[in-house]
């Protein structure tokens, strides 16, 4: 039967590391992937998830299986990161939440609800938006359609064109949105956008689905936030896809969430019920032991303010290697100005470098970037951003 199987083109992001591994040459570097790295290099497992860690696997008594959405008191920590503390959504049954493998296991719990069970034949994603996302919705059997969001004029955000593509938008369609640190551009609307945004979906009819995989890359936990709080005030219904692998480091332990918030909790009682039959027909139950790390984390307080402060600390050092990369750049003889990348949000940054440059970075200077232009900022070192900035401006 297998001979008739065509060999799949590499991942467009994953796929880059697999190349980077097999690459010789000693002085290579990898910007793809969105993973954190200290100014050694290196993507240490964070100190709060090492004490919680060791707590965890001390009292575990079982392997036994959780339940289908995850522990209640998951669901509950996760929901008062997005909403707040004290918010109603916590405690009021509007907003359920499933634990989920990893964000992108949220992200597909969301597609094939929302196709086989909430009727949603179509869901708008920003022009550009991750690799993964189109991908992910095709998969669960939606229409994927886009609309405008990055300006390369300005390197900003179109908000007109965004506007004006959003009126495009039918009822009952879905729209995807990044929460903060827009991936690939670092590029976010800012909170009366965010009004505005949330009001042309409500107005539409429409059901806002918000990809929060970088909470605490931004401006802060709190301050990220801010524009799904936004679209809370506004819209009955929306979903979220909470990512834990950036903001607790926790990448291969593939911890993640659904949120699903409706009208009326009888609404909501129903709509559990079609995520767990969803989730039960996928992968039956979550992994355990990255959302215990993660409920340890939240549900105690010393441990809480140990992991915002190391949040901080990532972010921080994302934000300085912005400042010391639009330098080096400068001194490196580049001709254009690249001070938009001190404004951008997150682990990334859109570079404006074309695919040809890409792939000259690659073949000529051993440096690994996102096809699209996109470079993990996170990724850079105070040691290897001479020879990346050198590398640019030769390719430029
Ligand atoms: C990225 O965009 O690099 C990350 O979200 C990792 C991934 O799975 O693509």
């Amino acid at each position: 039967m297998f001979e008739n199987v065509q060999a799949a083109p590499p991942d467009p992001i994953l796929g880059i590391t697999e190349a980077f591994k097999k690459d010789s040459r000693a002085e290579k570097i990898n910007l793809s992937v969105g993973v954190y790295k200290d100014e050694n290099g290196e993507t240490p497992v964070l100190e709060s998830v090492q004490a919680a860690e060791e707590r965890v696997v001390a009292e575990q008594k079982t392997k036994a299986y959780k339940p289908i959405n995850g522990d209640p008191t998951y669901g509950k920590n996760v929901r008062e990161l997005l909403f707040g503390e004290g918010a109603s959504l916590i405690d009021n049954g509007e907003a359920v939440t499933c634990h989920t493998p990893g964000g992108t296991g949220a992200l597909r719990l969301a597609g094939d609800f929302l196709q086989s069970k909430a009727g949603i034949r179509r869901i708008w994603t920003s022009d550009p938006t991750w690799a993964n996302h189109p991908a992910i919705f095709k998969a669960a059997g939606l229409e994927v359609a886009k609309y405008r969001y990055f300006d390369p004029a300005n390197n900003g955000l179109d908000f007109a064109g965004m506007k004006a593509a959003l009126e495009e938008v039918q009822e009952g369609d879905a729209v995807l949105l990044h929460a903060c640190c827009h991936n690939p551009s670092g590029v976010d609307p800012n909170l009366e956008q965010w009004k505005e945004i949330a009001d042309i979906l409500n107005e539409k009819k429409a059901l806002p689905v918000i990809d929060f995989a970088y909470q605490g890359f931004g401006k802060g936990v709190q301050e990220d936030a801010a524009g799904l709080r936004r679209v809370a005030e506004t819209c009955d219904e929306f979903l979220v896809c909470s990512s834990f692998s950036k903001n607790f480091g926790l990448y291969n332990e593939r911890t993640g969430a659904l949120t699903a918030k409706s009208s009326t909790r009888d609404i909501a009682s129903a709509v559990m019920s079609q995520l767990k039959l969803t989730a039960r027909t996928n992968y039956s139950n979550p992994p355990a032991h990255g959302g215990e790390i993660v409920n340890k984390i939240l549900g105690d307080q010393e441990l809480k303010n140990q992991w915002i402060s190391e949040l901080d600390a990532m972010r921080e050092r994302i934000l300085e290697m912005r400042t010391l990369f639009v330098e080096s750049l400068q001194k490196s003889g580049a001709s254009r100005d690249f001070s938009f990348i001190t404004r951008q949000n997150g682990m990334f940054s859109f570079s404006g470098l074309s695919k040809e440059q890409v792939e000259r970075l690659k073949l000529d200077y051993g440096i690994y970037i996102v096809g699209s232009g996109r470079i993990n900022v996170a990724g850079m070192t105070p040691s290897n951003l001479q020879q990346l900035s050198n590398a640019i401006v030769a390719v430029l």
